[in-house]
């Protein structure tokens, strides 16, 4: 099943790169004033992975030493709606037992992606759970879930670039739009 590459003349700049790296060094800064002790980043594909690369670039900045480990979790289905039903499609290579997780992914809006993590890592044995994103949507929430620490608060429009993708697209653009 192949997408058609849809024309980037559809999105509209929500956030320049030069202000996604403000963002992303501040939340560096508020995420060591809060996680004191040793931790590792679970940042969940594919969605966070160029949000992830500059978090932990930007907390190694402020002094952070995190360990590193990836799990790609998927909706059903590839629709601009999320859908409940979530999966692991690849699992972690690193057990959580005892470890202060930050759970890191790009967006938040149900919250049914970051439950689902959070459940699963918690069952797990993790010693904490902190989550980041570096955006939300508000008034969206299925389930009760709040991030630790959120990058930007945005409208109820459907967004893309810096690693979320419409159809797989648009992921490798450096800022964030929203699509017409
Ligand atoms: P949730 O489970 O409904 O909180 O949705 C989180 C996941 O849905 C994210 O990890 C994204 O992959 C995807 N998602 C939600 N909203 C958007 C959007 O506006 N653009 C691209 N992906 C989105
Ligand atoms: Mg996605």
């Amino acid at each position: 099943m192949t997408a058609p590459h849809p024309s980037e003349s559809t999105i509209d700049i929500l956030f320049s790169p030069e202000e996604i790296a403000l963002k992303v060094e501040e939340m560096a800064t508020r995420i060591t004033a809060h996680m004191s002790e040793e931790f590792m980043v679970v940042a969940l594909l594919k969605g966070s992975f160029v949000f992830a690369a500059d978090l932990v670039r930007a907390l190694h900045h402020v002094g952070c030493r995190p360990q590193i480990d990836f799990m790609t979790l998927s909706s059903y289905g590839k629709n601009v709606e999320s859908t409940n039903v979530v999966m692991v499609e690849r699992d972690l290579s690193d057990t959580v037992r005892n470890k202060n997780i930050l759970l890191v992914d790009d967006i938040l809006e149900s919250g049914q992606t970051l439950n689902y993590a959070r459940t699963l890592l918690q069952e797990r044995g993790a010693a904490s759970m902190h989550i980041a994103v570096l955006l939300e949507k508000p008034g969206k929430r299925k389930v009760e879930l709040n991030a630790d620490f959120v990058g930007f608060t945005i409208p109820d429009k459907f967004v893309v670039g810096y690693g979320l993708d419409y159809a797989n697209y648009f992921r490798e653009l450096p800022y964030i739009g929203t699509v017409r």
